[in-house]
């Protein structure tokens, strides 16, 4: 199957990185958000997101055209109907994303096939909301998706070779570069950084060190880009605390256990947020302002 037009559902935080390297990898690119304000913000996002690169000279000013020319952003499913991929990435509420599935189910070609960016919810479960169970996988970019070059996809029981192959050709077409897992809370990527993130939080609970101490010790001591208390600001506690609920659900092991003092540090308590939690809008403050007590 050629891939001749990238449909992508969200244009928040990631939905819009993702939009982005599709319209500026050359596919024409339609992202889909529930009301103008939205779609609008995501947009702006990426205009601001390609000017860094016009900056830099990363890309040329025509480039930064041509790939806002490709991008049309919609609050209408039917937009996503002659669509060859859909990637969603809308907020982490199963609920949500089945009934999202099953309507596109019905509006978007049967061929085409369905991805999703979530970071620790079944692919299964969500598949299992459509009769495309074959086509049905995940890709999991990175924050921020225009930076960052991987992209986890993720393949179920029931999801063909040729449609895993197809994903792994499409994310190195984006310019990315793939990695091939399975269908298990977390996938690669978040199953080592969720514990190391909260490990961090037990340091400092512990006395360890200072949120300033850890951070600085990981980045020069590891020679990681971000020490994980501003990762964990970068990637947002909800997010954090969200995902790593989901998979202390599915393993049951300590590791993923929120730590005792996540309480002292505020965390929403999510469900009561539901269902139109949005994480990149209701973000609590940085974690090193609410830390001074510790
Ligand atoms: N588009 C274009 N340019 C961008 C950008 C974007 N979206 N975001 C940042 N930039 C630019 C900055 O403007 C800056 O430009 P400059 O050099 O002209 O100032 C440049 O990129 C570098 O940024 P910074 O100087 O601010 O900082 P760094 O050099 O540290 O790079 C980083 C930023 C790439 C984010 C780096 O810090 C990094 O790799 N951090 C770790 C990020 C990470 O771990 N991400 C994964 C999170 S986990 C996840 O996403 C999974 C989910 O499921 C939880």
């Amino acid at each position: 199957m050629v891939i001749k037009k990238v449909g992508v559902l969200g244009c928040g935080l990631m939905g819009s990185g993702i939009a982005q390297v599709s319209a500026g990898a050359g596919y024409s690119t339609v992202v889909k958000e529930i009301a103008d304000d939205f779609l609008k913000k995501g947009l702006s996002s990426i205009e601001k997101s390609l000017g860094k690169f016009v900056e830099k000279g990363t890309i040329t000013r025509d480039q930064r055209a041509e790939t806002l020319g490709r991008l049309k952003g919609t609050t209408k499913f039917e937009d996503l109907g002659d669509c060859y991929i859909v990637i969603e990435a809308i907020t982490e509420n199963l609920q949500l994303k089945r009934e999202t599935y099953a309507t596109i189910d019905k509006i978007v070609k049967p061929l085409a096939i369905f991805a999703s960016n979530t970071s620790s919810l079944a692919i299964t479960e969500m598949m299992t909301a459509t009769k495309r169970v074959d086509r049905f996988i995940g890709m999991h970019f990175f924050n921020p998706v225009p930076l960052m070059k991987l992209v986890e996809v993720v393949g179920t029981i029931t999801t063909s070779k040729e449609i895993l192959d197809e994903a792994m050709k499409f994310a190195a077409s984006l310019g990315k570069v793939p990695i091939r897992t399975s269908d298990r809370s977390g996938f690669v990527v978040n199953r080592l950084l969720v514990p190391y993130l909260l490990d961090a939080i037990r340091a400092l609970e512990e006395g360890v060190g200072s949120v300033e101490d850890i951070d600085r010790g990981m980045r020069l001591g590891c020679g990681y880009p971000m020490g994980p208390f501003t990762l964990l600001d970068f990637v947002g506690l909800e997010t954090t605390y969200y995902i790593a609920n989901i998979m202390f659900e599915e393993f049951r092991e300590k590791r993923f256990a929120r730590p005792r003092c996540s309480n002292v540090l505020c965390w929403p308590v999510i469900t009561e947020k539901k269902p139109a939690v949005d994480f990149t809008t209701t973000r609590t403050p940085p974690i090193r302002n609410r830390c001074i007590k510790l």
